[in-house]
């Protein structure tokens, strides 16, 4: 794990950017220097690591894939008015909006050089992937966006929202791969299917720690999706817990007020009067058992498939 890690690590920090203009090309060395959890490289590398001993070959997709999501970030961030993440400041804050879309615009177009540069016959194949999910993720962001002047959101609808904006980039990560070290057809669609699931529970999981996070640790403020009528698991489930009271506080403290701290805390202590931090875990928990009998059909011995089950599981109790 570690070495995967490092792996990444240095080959981020190799990344040759130009030196000018320098408006476009500092914030990208800043957001891909300011860390995250790597989670899609490291999966793309585990994936590869199924089946091939020398995961460098794969590291050229990993990294296109991790500048692919930062660039998601950039604009993530500005669509969401965020003004922290990583525990700095975000792009559009430290410069300003234009910033955040031409130096995001640019990493989109930096993920595809990556990605280009993979050594594997199957190379067509990875970047169909890469391009399907990048107009899916677009796809889910834009629900994502709807949903928020949408008060009857029904779960289902939240679910595929969340697979688009979120799940099918871990799908695709795990996929990719699987593609460069040539595994099986079946494979390759199993470990995407194992992606979905994980991914759905892994949005879940920041859904909740958006509202009960250590800003400390999870690197963003607090309450950022309530603030912004975010359909999260949270909120949608508990309108539907709500009695006719607690549907009108609720409409109440999204509509009608306007300070934050008041708005965030008066939403929370109905969260936890109507239990769905509880049932938020335990939906994580479903969605892991999917996952797992989906990986126990992977058809890889046992011991060597064992670091990639024990990776997701810890992203179920992640802080960050
Ligand atoms: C944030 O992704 C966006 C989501 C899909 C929730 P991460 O939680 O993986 O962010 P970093 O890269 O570790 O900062
Ligand atoms: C993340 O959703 C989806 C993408 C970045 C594509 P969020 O908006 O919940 O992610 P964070 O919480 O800002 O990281
Ligand atoms: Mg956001
Ligand atoms: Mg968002
Ligand atoms: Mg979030």
């Amino acid at each position: 794990m570690e070495t995967i890690l490092n792996k990444i690590e240095a080959a981020l920090a190799a990344i040759p950017y130009p030196q000018q203009p320098e408006g476009l090309y500092e914030p990208i060395r800043y957001v891909l220097s300011m860390g995250g959890k790597r989670l899609r490289p490291t999966l793309t590398l585990m994936a590869y690591a199924l089946y091939k001993e020398d995961t460098e070959r794969a590291l050229p997709t990993a990294i296109g894939l991790e500048t692919y999501h930062n660039h998601t970030l950039l604009h993530d961030d500005l669509m969401d008015k965020a003004d922290m993440r990583r525990g700095k400041a975000t792009v559009h804050k430290k410069w300003d909006e234009n910033t955040a879309i031409l130096s995001g615009d640019t990493m989109l177009i930096m993920a595809f050089q990556h990605i280009l540069r993979t050594d594997c016959h199957r190379l067509p194949e990875v970047l169909n992937l890469a391009a399907r999910t990048m107009q899916e993720i677009c796809e889910g962001q834009q629900y994502d966006m709807n949903f928020e002047s949408l008060s009857d959101v029904r779960e289902e609808e939240y679910i595929e929202m969340i697979r688009l904006k979120t799940s099918v980039l871990l799908a695709c990560a795990l996929k990719a791969g699987a593609l460069i070290a040539d595994a099986p057809k079946e494979d390759c669609e199993l470990l995407y299917q194992f992606g979905e699931k994980i991914g759905l529970a892994f949005q879940l999981q920041d859904d909740y720690l958006d509202c009960y996070g250590d800003p400390a640790v999870f690197g963003k403020q607090i309450g950022g999706d309530i603030c912004c009528a975010k359909k999260t698991f949270m909120l949608i489930n508990a309108f539907n817990r709500a009695n006719d009271a607690q549907k009108a506080e609720l409409n109440r403290l999204l509509n009608d007020v306007d300070e934050r701290e008041e708005k965030v805390t008066g939403v929370l202590a109905l969260y936890d009067e109507l239990k769905i931090p509880a049932l938020c875990r335990e939906r994580m928990e479903t969605l892991y058992a999917e996952a797992r009998r989906i990986f126990d059909s992977l058809p890889i011995a046992a011991e060597r498939k064992q670091p990639l089950w024990d990776y997701a599981e810890k992203l179920l109790s992640r802080k960050k």
